[in-house]
């Protein structure tokens, strides 16, 4: 069994300033704490983009801080708010094709990571170009097991106006590269939307969650240019992966609400006495 942690929409801006009255860097820092004391046996951490919020160097470099205590490797990339060059500064191990997209293939036990990269200098929208798709056809035709694709942009629309408008401007060219092939992908993790989302594509599996710092509210009937953002919980999520499962844990790390004993075992007299009195606040 093997498993992943999923990270995504971390918008780091510069140490010791808030974002929309939330510390970004604050909250990272708590979930590698966490991820460290309660998963650190994961194979890799995946951050799917959005690292920073306005791509300035010295978010990057609140990164590269906040991510060095984490115990297992992390694969950071890129998001729309991201900025390929200052990245490449502060990471000089990440990804790198030939290209010098942030894309890259990670052999595992249980299969092929898949990394891709849909940053568009000037554009909020997803952008995956002819040099990329030939890139992505490559990988795909040379699978040697199994596929999990990781990127920022999904490649469909989720139903939100504002956030399909910016969504994966070249989908049709991207399913066509991948329609051939969805038989050997697992499932597609992506980021983008700062809600917690599942479902399929093609017949593939795919999911996103919460980012660390702010969130989207869900409002279908919003229309272009006018998003809700929300202070929902952030999150990440523990993907466990064998030859026959991939299973989706997402955590509300930040919680500090409190946990209580079912009293499972009790009499059903005594249980429902229990479930009845509760009393929160004295447990
Ligand atoms: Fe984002």
């Amino acid at each position: 069994m093997m498993k992943i942690v999923h990270l995504t929409d971390t918008h780091l801006v510069a140490e010791g300033l808030n974002l929309y009255g939330l510390d970004p860097r604050a909250r990272l820092d708590a979930a590698v704490a966490d991820i460290n004391r309660h998963h650190g046996d994961a194979e890799v951490v995946v951050i799917t983009g959005d690292l920073t919020h306005w791509g300035e160097p010295e978010a990057y470099a609140s990164l590269v801080d906040s991510l060095a205590p984490l115990h297992p490797p992390v694969i950071p990339l890129l998001g729309n708010h991201d900025d390929r060059a200052a990245f490449q500064i502060a990471f000089p191990g990440a990804l790198e094709d030939a290209g010098g997209f942030v894309q890259g293939r990670r052999e595992t036990a249980a299969g092929t990571l898949l990394f891709l990269d849909t940053n568009q200098p000037g554009t909020a929208a997803g952008w995956y170009c002819e040099e990329r798709l030939a890139w992505l056809e490559r990988e795909l035709a040379a699978l040697p097991s199994p596929a999990f694709i990781f990127m920022h942009h999904p490649p469909f629309d989720v139903g939100i106006a504002e956030m399909d408008r910016i969504g994966l401007t070249q989908a049709a060219a991207f399913r066509a590269v991948i329609e051939p092939h969805a038989g050997k992908i697992r499932h597609l993790f992506y980021g983008h939307v700062h809600r917690p989302i599942c479902g399929s594509w093609l017949g593939i599996p795919t999911s996103t969650l919460r980012g660390t710092n702010h969130q989207v509210w869900l409002d279908f009937a919003a229309g272009d240019e006018s998003l809700s953002f929300s202070y929902e919980e952030p999150a990440y999520a523990v993907v466990l992966v064998d030859e026959t499962r991939v299973v989706i844990h997402s955590h509300d790390y930040l919680y500090d609400r409190g946990t209580y004993a079912a009293r499972i075992g009790a009499s059903a007299e005594k249980e429902r006495a229990y479930a009845l009195g509760f009393d929160a606040a004295a447990e």
